[in-house]
């Protein structure tokens, strides 16, 4: 799905989907802490349902989702964003045609990822497989799930401390 230029996804169990009652009952309760504020760890054995529950539960809450899968080779910048390319800016002015003015900047440009993405716009976050990733590139979401500030390198254009948005929720699988 894409909003606004916001890419999320918008989840529907599928067809072969089993809502058993202890589910169900283990669902509610999710989203009973996740609306209070409280991020959820599914943990389990191989193959128990941990993911399907994570975009069960998701769902339920009616926001968008952000899905990021753990990897080793994650650093902080494939979690928060970093510098893609550069942005390049020429102004001519030779409104007085006797005078030819011209400003030439350049600078790089910053590409927000998923999880800055997500903070931003209060998406609700599934982290599967998230320890997977190297604690050093996970160390972004205690300050995320502590206080709700994202800290984002100094590098990027506009605010270097990013508020959580308010209807941001994690859940790691
Ligand atoms: N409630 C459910 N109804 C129907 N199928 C389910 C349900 N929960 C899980 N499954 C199925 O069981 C299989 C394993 O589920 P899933 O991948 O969610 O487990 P997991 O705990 O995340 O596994 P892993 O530890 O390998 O990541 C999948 O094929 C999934 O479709
Ligand atoms: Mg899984």
């Amino acid at each position: 799905m894409s909003d606004n230029g916001l890419t999320t996804l918008r989840l529907e169990p599928g067809d072969n989907f089993v809502l058993t009652p202890p589910i169900e009952a283990l669902c509610q309760r999710a989203v009973a802490y996740l609306d209070a504020g409280y991020p959820i760890h599914l943990a389990g054995p191989a193959g128990t349902g941990k993911t399907t529950l994570a975009m069960h539960i998701a769902a339920l809450r009616a926001k968008p989702v952000m899905l990021i899968y753990g990897d080793e080779e994650f650093g902080t910048s494939d979690l928060v964003g970093g510098e893609k390319g550069i942005l390049s800016k020429k102004l001519v002015d030779n409104f007085i045609h006797s005078v030819l003015k011209t400003e030439e900047s350049v600078r790089t440009q910053w590409v927000d990822n998923r999880l800055t993405t997500a903070c931003k716009n209060g998406c609700t976050l599934v982290y599967d497989e998230f320890s997977r990733s190297r604690p050093e590139a996970n160390n972004v979401l205690l300050a995320i799930l502590e206080e709700g500030v994202l800290a984002l390198p100094e590098s990027r254009f506009g605010e270097s401390y990013m508020r959580v948005h308010s209807d941001f929720r994690a859940r790691t699988g």
